[in-house]
């Protein structure tokens, strides 16, 4: 399994994991929750009963204990007649007044009595008191113990999903900032690994043009040639890591230059065509630029497998100031799902890929051009448009027609 499918797998179990937790600590919480509520019912019935009581008896002993039990229970609760009328309220705002509503002289905030009955009878059915001969509702609410126990799970797997999500972020950077070390060190130690061989080789091919006098020699020409591409890849290698060097380049040209070298090398079953305007320019790495554009059209190539075209469009846009280079092919294209997925390390759909152009291509753009590449379209079966967009600096007006 490549590491991109490991990793998505891991993504998987974990949000698994994380969904048992949660539904676990919500199913155990809305449990007690419901266990409260049912003894909150029968304190408010017991409430309801030692009003009775008291009400109804004129045993003074009896109405003592009626009372420090009535005054025992904390849930809150509101008495109405069969009219609906408010009699008597308990366990709500004291400043509001408390007991015996309404009462001759008595001032108080019904407003404030009227608008928790209506949160009450939303809440529970009400309990029905006899009271000397008169059918009365006691309405009453959640205490305010059982309204915190029901907001607390969603409180705690906030705070829980917070601390995760700031741990991740820290741990994931941490890591990719030592991938970045790793990746960066060794493309250094090969550039330099690289460098004393081939300074040897380019030694030898001059002794060699020397010694057997093959300045023209066709062998040695292209010996010549591969040992400078050797020299470009030792270059590449050398430059990741520390920031390049940015020059201003008219960008047609340098993707040009590169495509007429890559075109050469492919199938000639493969067209290439170049267009667009000639004019524009960015700061650009030429080394590095040559990196990205060879990765974009080596997958052209892979996506098309056998006949097919690949054109290269350099276009802009002035109001923005921005150099576009779209790279299009006719290959087997790219599902959008997977748009953003195929810039990702590792993720590739080739038998002997390892996915790590496209991820290098998107640094070289991102880190060391300051630019933005991505896909731009693509239909599968039909093809795919890659498009990196470079700031534009200046238009290159010396070389207008
Ligand atoms: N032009 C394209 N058309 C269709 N699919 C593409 C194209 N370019 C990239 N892909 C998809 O994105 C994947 C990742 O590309 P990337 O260049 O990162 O890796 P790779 O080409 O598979 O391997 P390598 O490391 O050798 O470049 C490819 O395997 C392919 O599935
Ligand atoms: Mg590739």
């Amino acid at each position: 399994m490549n590491p991109y499918q490991q990793k998505k797998r891991w993504k998987y179990l974990l949000l698994a994991f994380a969904c048992v937790i949660a539904s676990g600590s919500l199913f155990y919480t809305s449990y007690l929750v419901k266990n409260i509520a049912r003894s909150e019912r029968t304190r408010a019935q017991v409430w309801a009963m030692s009003m009775r009581q008291i009400l109804n008896s004129d045993d003074n002993d009896f109405l003592k204990y009626t009372i420090a039990v009535r005054d025992s229970l904390v849930v809150p609760a509101i008495v109405t007649d069969a009219k609906g009328d408010i009699r008597l309220s308990r366990g709500l705002d004291t400043t509001k007044t408390y007991i015996d509503l309404p009462s001759p002289g008595k001032k108080y905030d019904l407003k404030y009595f009227k608008d928790e009955l209506e949160y009450m009878k939303g809440q529970h059915e009400p309990i029905r008191l006899q009271i000397l001969g008169e059918e009365n509702f006691v309405y009453y609410k959640d205490s305010p113990l059982l309204t915190q126990l029901k907001i607390f799970p969603y409180v705690q797997l906030s705070v829980i999903a917070v601390f995760l999500l700031m741990a991740y972020t820290a741990f994931s950077s941490s890591r990719k900032s030592e991938q970045d070390q790793v990746w960066v060190g060794l493309a250094k130690e090969t550039a330099h690994q690289l460098g004393t061989p081939i300074s040897s080789l380019m030694a030898w091919i001059e002794l060699m043009k020397e010694k057997f006098n093959a300045e023209d020699d066709v062998l040695v020409a292209e010996m010549e040639n591969d040992v400078k591409r050797l020299e470009i890849v030792a270059d590449r290698f050398s430059k990741i890591g520390s920031k390049p060097v940015l020059e201003e380049h008219g960008v047609y040209a340098v993707v040009k230059d590169f495509v007429d070298y890559f075109k050469v090398r492919v199938s000639k079953n493969i067209t290439f065509e170049m267009s667009g305007n000639p004019h524009l320019k960015a700061g650009i790495n030429i080394p590095l630029f040559d990196w990205v554009i060879e990765n974009l059209l080596k997958n052209a190539v892979n996506a098309i497998d056998g006949k097919g075209s690949i054109k290269v469009e350099i276009s802009g846009n002035k109001v923005k100031n921005q150099v576009f280079i779209d790279v299009t092919d006719t290959g087997k294209g790219i599902p959008r799902s997977k748009f953003d997925t195929v810039f990702q390390p590792g993720y590739t759909t080739r038998k002997r890929g390892w996915g790590l152009g496209l991820s290098l291509t998107k640094r070289m753009i991102d880190n060391y051009h300051n630019g933005q590449i991505f896909v731009k379209d693509s239909e599968l079966g039909k093809g795919t448009t890659f498009r990196i967009v470079l700031k534009n600096t200046r238009n290159d007006k010396q070389t207008k027609k």
